[in-house]
């Protein structure tokens, strides 16, 4: 089958064409004919073999991806697809569902033509894509939106909540900006003023630029101690400056805090998604053959919400 792998930590050339064997499903698992994946924050730091700012980070990630080199050749932790075949033993899927989920802890990831998952497992997700949506809106899902409500949960958001989303124009932001919105926040968003309206579509009641001027200086000083929540959703904020946002008894939160996926989030997702409460921001879309093209996108860190790749033409049902 093909596939892009990458057999050395570094730029996005390290990724390239290839063809690899095709998988068989054990007795647990499916075999996923994949539609479409992503190029997450997660995805590049892993291709690059390094943390950005963490020298232990970075200690961790050699350990679970490779030391030296990668230990797996193909990367892409978000899928949608097509199930092609089923394990013995598998009982929620059969063969023509169309599904999404994440790769987390396998050892073969979705830039490939077929991936199989496990029904079910310790660290990743899989479930039927909600018919409201496309395989490749469903791709860009799982991480950011597991990542953001995961945290989010970590706080008590009401209607009566001021919550400030920092970095509101990423995968998890513009996720965190619609969960915190679903709830009933007042929701101020941080990003820079060519995302402002994107954010403000999502639900944000006010916008607040970083470039510019900056907001280290005036605004920190402006907006100090003025919300319930404080959401940092690019990871760029010192935990200083985010916990001088909230108010006493208030909530600073990152995403530098672990998180986990649990397969009950998509049940919350699936239920947000048919009441139209939210939709993935899809800013650009490769094919797998032009995934260096992709990374070298993703790796200026400034796309919006999420950059998918597609695999193979969406199942015709
Ligand atoms: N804890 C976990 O389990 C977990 C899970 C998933 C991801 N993460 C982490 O979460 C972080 C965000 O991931 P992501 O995929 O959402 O990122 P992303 O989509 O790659 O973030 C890009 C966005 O961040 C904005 N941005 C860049 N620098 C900024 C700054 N200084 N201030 C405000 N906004 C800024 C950019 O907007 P502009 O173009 O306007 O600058 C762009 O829209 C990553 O560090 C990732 O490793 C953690």
């Amino acid at each position: 089958m093909k596939a892009a792998i990458y057999t050395e930590y570094g730029a996005p050339s390290v990724l390239r064409q290839a063809e690899i064997p095709r998988p068989s499903p054990k007795d647990n698992e499916i075999l996923v004919k994949v539609s479409a994946s992503t190029v997450s924050a997660g995805v590049i730091w892993v291709r690059q073999g390094r943390f950005p700012g963490s020298n232990i980070f970075t200690f961790f990630l050699r350990l679970m991806y490779g030391l030296n080199k990668p230990r797996k050749p193909v990367l892409g932790f978000e899928f949608s697809g097509v199930v092609e075949a089923v394990g013995g033993k598998v009982q929620r899927f059969r063969v023509g569902d169309e599904v999404f989920g994440t790769t987390t802890g396998l050892t073969q990831g979705a830039y490939a033509e077929y991936v199989c998952v496990p029904e079910q497992w310790k660290q990743g997700v899989v479930a039927k894509k909600p018919p409201e949506i496309t395989l490749e809106e469903a791709a860009a899902l799982p991480v950011g939106f597991m990542t953001a409500l995961n945290l989010l949960n970590r706080a008590t958001i009401t209607p009566s909540s001021n919550v400030l989303i920092y970095g509101a124009s990423g995968s998890v932001g513009t996720f965190a900006v619609q969960i915190a919105k679903y709830r009933g926040a007042k929701i101020t968003a941080v990003c820079s003023g060519r995302n402002a309206a994107l954010v403000q579509s999502l639900g944000a009641e006010t916008v607040v630029d970083y470039t510019g001027e900056g907001f280290t200086t005036r605004d920190m000083a402006r907006l100090a101690a003025q919300f319930d929540v404080a959401f940092d959703a690019v990871g760029k904020l010192s935990s200083q400056k985010l916990k001088g946002l909230v108010k006493q008894g208030g909530k600073a939160l990152s995403v530098t805090s672990p998180t986990s996926e649990q397969q009950e989030y998509l049940g919350e997702l699936a239920r947000m998604i048919a009441e139209g409460s939210i939709r993935p921001v899809i800013d650009k879309t490769y094919s797998l053959e032009n995934i260096v093209e992709a990374h070298e996108y993703v790796d200026l860190g400034h796309k919006r919400g999420n950059v998918v790749i597609t695999v193979a033409k969406p199942h015709q049902s």
